[in-house]
């Protein structure tokens, strides 16, 4: 009997958790490499990993642990949400307690010009009473949303379901492209666009804002764990490799 391959677990949850593991996928076909992906379970109906995936919390970092131990995992690719703090805190003490390698996959935010703030609440306080707010930000944001009735506020969720009481609410699932971003701020003559930095595939949002003069109001993502930050898939791909001894 060879020996066993080395492993992987994806902590996934973003586009580019997807684009790792069905690039990988030809690696973990030809036994050179055990891959693991994991899922919150937040989302109601995800589109299925190419590889073995769990759903479900670990149980905190002492969870995710006995999880590295357990299934004998080599490295750690933390390619969650630049927003899913607490996932990636404990991923950097799980894998810190047991001597497993860990990177953190996270994609470049909005460099452009934007009012910034530390978080959604600030960043809402500062809408004037009376905006077209577009609120790129999601189910979570409804309890803030719905405390602000002196505005006129379309938000945008990604699942029927997410609806917000007493809020308009348009479901889209992302990606959403710049020709459909000016269409909507146009046609609802939106004044400002509320969102988080989350980067990635959505940011068409922020240059039709930008070109439309709709004022940007940015709530800042939180910092990144210590340790290698990797801007995106190749470089997360270069990182596996040579982390498990993988080659070209
Ligand atoms: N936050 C966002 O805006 C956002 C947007 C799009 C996608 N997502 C994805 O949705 C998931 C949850 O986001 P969140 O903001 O709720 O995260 P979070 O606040 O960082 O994590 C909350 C708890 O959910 C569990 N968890 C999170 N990600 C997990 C994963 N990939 N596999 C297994 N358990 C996980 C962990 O539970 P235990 O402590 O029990 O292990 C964690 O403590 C993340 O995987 C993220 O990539 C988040």
């Amino acid at each position: 009997m060879g020996a066993e391959p080395p492993a992987l677990l994806v902590l996934a949850g973003s586009a580019e958790a997807r684009a790792v593991l069905e690039a990988l996928g030809g690696e973990a076909a030809a036994g050179r490499l055990r891959i693991v992906a994991s899922l919150a379970g937040a989302t109601r109906a995800p589109r299925a990993l190419p590889v073995e995936t769990r759903v479900g919390g670990f149980g905190g970092a002492d969870g995710l642990a006995a999880f590295l131990e357990e299934r004998r995992i080599g490295a750690v690719l933390d390619a969650t949400h630049p927003f899913a703090a607490r996932i990636s805190a404990n991923a950097a003490a799980a894998c810190a307690a047991q001597g497993v390698a860990r990177a953190q996959l996270r994609r470049p935010g909005w460099e452009g010009p934007a009012r910034r703030f530390p978080d959604l609440a600030s960043a809402l306080a500062a809408a004037p009473a009376g905006a077209r707010v577009l609120a790129a930000t999601g189910r979570g944001s409804a309890p803030l949303l719905a405390g602000r009735g002196d505005l006129s506020i379309l938000v945008r969720v990604a699942e029927a379901g997410d609806e917000i009481a007493g809020v308009e609410t348009l479901v889209a699932r992302p990606p959403h492209d710049a020709e459909a971003e000016r269409a909507l701020m146009r046609g609802r003559g939106i004044t400002h666009l509320l969102a988080r930095d989350s980067g990635g595939i959505d940011g068409a949002k922020f240059a039709v804002a930008r070109e439309l003069g709709v004022e940007i109001l940015l709530a800042e993502r939180p910092p990144a764990q210590p340790g290698p930050v990797l801007p995106d898939v190749q470089a997360a791909l270069g990182w596996v490799r040579e982390t498990l001894g993988l080659g070209g």
